[in-house]
């Protein structure tokens, strides 16, 4: 076997059945150049990897990287990328929803030189989104839309997540990845210093046989992020962005339950208040365990008690430092009470921000 030139990073979570067949239709594709197969398996639990393992024993040119405790297409992709040394690089699902007949075409490009990065595209012409329904064509759409905004190119699918990209070019964008989410070649195209020499070829998304998509709605959040980090990301990191959102979700849900007490029970006033703010940080606590701190969920009973105390106890010390700096600010009527009141606000949202991601959240 001679060295590869080519990597093909395919990331995998769950697709047992479908891992073998793409397996099959990349070796019979005239691809023109020797290359290796890179799976990057996030600790899958239908056996997905065993059926890896079998493939890669009767074939040197695979191989596959398994991950524990980490969930993510985006950092699944960087890894495999990194695990190389070949100059051309691409990525294809392992659900064969892409077209892997398309590669060939791709690489040549790359080696014709002039081009850093060739977009497999359902939009382009030629191309086409198979048989999804109307809802899902159209959020696709408006994130296309939003895209265009972030990315310094005029790609017609940046959301695809099969394409081919020479080594220097993943190089110069890989130390400013956000990692955030799905959207790898987005991530790309937005953290290269200099624009991308990019081209575009058609292809038909098939409708996945086996198995389920891992696309949930949380993924427009993760996408939302995404987007921040890129555009304000170098100001206030985007986390911080989903904590303050949901910080102000969670006004809402003290203030509900608040008026609901008073409206009903008409306990004390503090008690109602302080129930309030139980509430409110219970809500904060769940939202940003899936939303703010995907990748570093806490899962099952213990864990998430655990981390629901330390979050309890950090806000706690939080609603403290705001309140003695909110009046040590408004003393001697120095600042109005709203500018001293929003002072104490922010100082304490900052500190629930920072000690939450250090203790309930470590990384
Ligand atoms: N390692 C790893 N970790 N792989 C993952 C993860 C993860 O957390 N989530 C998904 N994958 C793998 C899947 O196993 C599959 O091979 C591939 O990534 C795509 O996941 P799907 O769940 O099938 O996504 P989709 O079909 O809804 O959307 C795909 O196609 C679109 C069109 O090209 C994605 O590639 C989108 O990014 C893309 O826009
Ligand atoms: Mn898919």
């Amino acid at each position: 076997m001679t060295t590869p030139s080519l990597s093909i990073i395919i990331p995998t979570f769950n697709e047992r059945d479908n891992v073998g067949p793409l397996y099959d239709a990349l070796c019979v594709v005239p691809m023109g150049l020797d290359f290796e197969m890179v799976f990057v398996d996030d600790d899958s639990t239908d056996g997905t990897r065993d059926r890896l393992a079998e493939i890669a024993r009767h074939d040197m040119r695979v191989r596959v990287i398994h991950r524990i405790g980490r969930r993510g297409l985006a950092t699944a992709v960087t890894e495999g990328m990194l695990s190389t040394t070949t100059p051309y690089l691409a990525v294809i699902d392992a659900d064969m929803q892409h077209d892997e007949r398309v590669l060939p075409a791709m690489i040549a490009k790359l080696r014709k030189g002039g081009t850093d990065l060739v977009v497999g595209s359902r939009y382009h012409e030629g191309g086409s989104i198979g048989e999804w329904d109307k809802q899902r064509a159209r959020v696709s759409a408006l994130a296309t839309k939003l895209a265009g905004l972030i990315t310094h190119s005029d790609l017609s699918d940046p959301m695809s997540g099969f394409f081919a990209i020479t080594r220097e070019a993943f190089d110069g964008a890989v130390r400013d990845l956000s990692g955030q989410g799905y959207k790898i070649l987005l991530d790309i195209c937005a953290s290269s210093k200099t624009p991308l020499r990019t081209q575009e070829l058609p292809y038909r998304f098939r409708t996945r046989q086996a198995g389920e998509s891992k696309l949930d709605a949380l993924i427009v959040w993760e996408y939302l992020l995404l987007l921040i980090d890129k555009t304000i990301g170098h100001v206030v990191p985007a986390r911080f962005v989903s904590f303050m959102a949901i910080g102000a979700l969670g006004v809402l849900v003290h203030m509900s339950v608040l008026a609901m007490i008073m409206e009903t029970a008409r306990p004390s006033f503090a008690w109602a208040q302080a129930i309030a703010a139980g509430v409110a940080m219970v809500f904060n606590f769940f939202v940003n365990n899936v939303l703010t701190y995907r990748d570093r969920r806490l899962k099952g009973a213990a864990a998430l008690a655990k981390g629901l105390a330390s979050f309890v106890a950090v806000c706690s010390f939080g609603a403290v430092a705001n309140v003695g700096i909110a009046n040590f600010l408004f003393a001697d009527y120095r600042y109005g009470w709203w500018l001293a009141g929003f002072a104490g606000v922010l100082v304490g949202a900052v500190w629930n921000y920072a000690a939450s991601s250090l203790v309930t959240w470590r990384a």
